[in-house]
């Protein structure tokens, strides 16, 4: 058994041993005085009460990640994790403006992950990291070692005063977009309870122009509105959306239009999203005919695994292996890749 993870954050995946590596090619202290301490400094605290708490974990492992070789050795790290827990595809997701304090530019930050995602894959492309303008080459040469499949998600962030870095984050998006080894899509994430969807209308509306394919964090520190907005945008799939039942008009249309839902319990438990997980609607949207699909967000923030998330809805909701086959079949469909690629992960998954 396989699986595959569509929302995953880099900054949130920087585990102990990456932090480790990442912090000795750099010559950076990191603090704590060992393994232990270091994961409580990384991982989200148990009191955490909402995502602008949560998001406060992010200080440390984005300060690791300032540099080309550090962000190319912690994608290639991440998806070197997500390879020996089993996972047989990933979409990587982060935010280039956030690695641009030590004088990267965000271009040099798309380019450092495309190298990191090359290292690591089966397909990832080979492209002119030299930033003259020239583009992509072509696919590298899959071998044994390198089973994994991935692609790269380019965040925007919500925030006041980021609106150029975000239309350079789309800028790069369009001019790196491939269908398949490199960046597939962009996202936008960052608080989304104190910067409403409803404000970046104009720059998803660009990106459709554009057509670049994009995922919203929505429904999540906000409530059914965020969905709908995200959706009238012309969202490909939703960040979580594990609050769209607040009106349920919103979840109707994500049946009528088959909007794939990227659900991430262990996320939602320790942002507050839900506030009672036994209410948790991941469950009922599959029955419903949502489609479902079940990721991290932040491994190594949360001290999950994709296996452990299965297993919670295993053990608290009683996922059936029916159901835990519908949502690989989900996954499949909602991934931001091609056809081919698609039935290569049907045959990996044996779904
Ligand atoms: N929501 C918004 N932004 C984020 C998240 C999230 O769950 N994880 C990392 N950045
Ligand atoms: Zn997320």
């Amino acid at each position: 058994m396989g699986f595959i993870d569509l929302h995953l954050h880099l900054d949130g995946a920087i585990t102990v041993d990456i932090a480790k590596r990442l912090a000795k090619m750099q010559g950076i202290t990191l603090p704590g005085a060992n393994d232990d301490e270091l994961r409580r400094e990384l991982q989200v605290p148990p009191e955490c009460t909402d995502l602008n708490e949560f998001l406060k974990c992010f200080a440390l492992p984005c300060s690791l990640l300032q540099t080309k070789e550090a962000l190319a050795e912690a994608v290639r790290l991440v998806l070197k994790d997500c390879e020996k827990q089993g996972v047989v595809y990933a979409e990587i997701r982060y935010a280039p403006q956030l690695h641009t304090e030590q004088g990267m530019s965000q271009e040099d930050a798309v380019l450092a992950a495309l190298e990191g995602l090359k290292l690591a894959t089966a397909n990832g492309n080979d492209f002119d990291l030299s930033a003259d303008g020239s583009g992509a080459g072509g696919p590298a040469v899959a071998s044994d070692d390198k089973r994994i499949k991935a692609n790269l998600i380019l965040c925007l962030m919500r925030g006041e005063g980021n609106e150029a870095a975000n239309e350079e984050t789309l800028r790069l998006a369009k001019k790196y977009l491939v269908e398949d080894g490199g960046v597939v899509a962009i996202d936008i994430a960052g608080a989304e309870g104190l910067f409403s969807t409803k404000n970046y209308r104009d720059i998803f509306k660009k990106a459709n122009e554009m057509g670049v394919p994009f995922t919203i964090h929505a429904g999540e520190a906000d409530g059914a509105e965020s969905v709908r907005d995200a959706l009238d945008f012309g969202a490909s799939r939703i960040g979580h959306g594990v609050r769209s039942n607040e009106d349920e008009s919103v979840v109707d249309d994500i049946i009528r239009r088959n909007i794939p839902l990227e659900m991430c319990p262990t996320s939602n438990r320790q942002t507050h999203a839900v506030e009672d997980m036994s209410t948790y609607p991941l469950i009922d949207y599959l029955n419903k005919g949502v489609c479902v699909t079940v990721n991290t967000d932040d491994p190594a923030i949360e001290g999950t695994t994709i296996e452990k998330e299965f297993d919670y809805l295993e053990k608290e909701f009683g996922l059936t292996d029916e159901q835990r086959k519908k949502i690989l079949e989900n996954s499949v469909e909602a991934a931001f890749t091609t056809d081919e690629v698609k039935d290569e992960l049907r045959d990996a998954l044996g779904v």
